[in-house]
């Protein structure tokens, strides 16, 4: 296992759209699953997408909140996503970014998802989330479009360090 290099925001590889993986359950794909878990908990990370790490492939991987806890961390990895709200009703709250380091930025998600993909085996993964578990794979479903949160403001301005939004907002 690696940690591997996160990309920050400027570099450019944030701003691509990802290719669709074929060799689903391949050695190679899991390796990757494995260097991106270990970077994401080394950066003390709740989500982190293959662009992040200068991989332009459809990837991602995420702590499960409802089921995080000290004692038990579980890593979900979806491979070629694909998401779908199925509900209205959205919410805003702050997020962070592990390529935005130190900064929040309120972002109005869809409260309710279904999410469908392929686990690091090769497995159908089909799944239905709401609250933090639904923000987190939208954000990094956004990654695999090249989009970052910076460009989802719920208002320009909803944005900065976050030790100074932890004090004021
Ligand atoms: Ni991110």
């Amino acid at each position: 296992m690696a940690i591997l290099k996160i990309a920050k925001i400027g570099h450019p590889i944030l701003l691509k759209k990802t290719n669709n993986i074929k060799d689903l359950g391949s050695e190679k794909i899991k390796q990757i699953v494995y260097d991106m878990s270990e970077t994401m908990m080394d950066a003390d990370g709740i989500g982190l997408a293959a662009p992040q790490v200068h991989i332009n492939q459809r990837l991602f991987i995420f702590r499960n909140p409802d089921i995080d806890s000290k004692d038990k961390i579980e890593i979900t990895a979806l491979i070629n996503p694909k998401i779908e709200k199925i509900s209205e009703e959205t919410e805003d709250a702050w997020e962070g970014c592990l390529s935005i380091p130190g900064m929040l930025g309120l972002v109005r998600r869809f409260s309710k998802i279904k999410y469908t993909g392929y686990d690091l085996n090769g497995n159908k993964i089909t799944n239905n989330a709401e609250g933090l578990h639904a923000r987190i794979v939208q954000h990094e479903y956004d990654h695999l479009n090249g989009i970052l949160y910076t460009s989802r403001l719920t208002h320009k301005d909803a944005f900065g360090y976050a030790e100074e939004i932890e004090k004021y907002c």
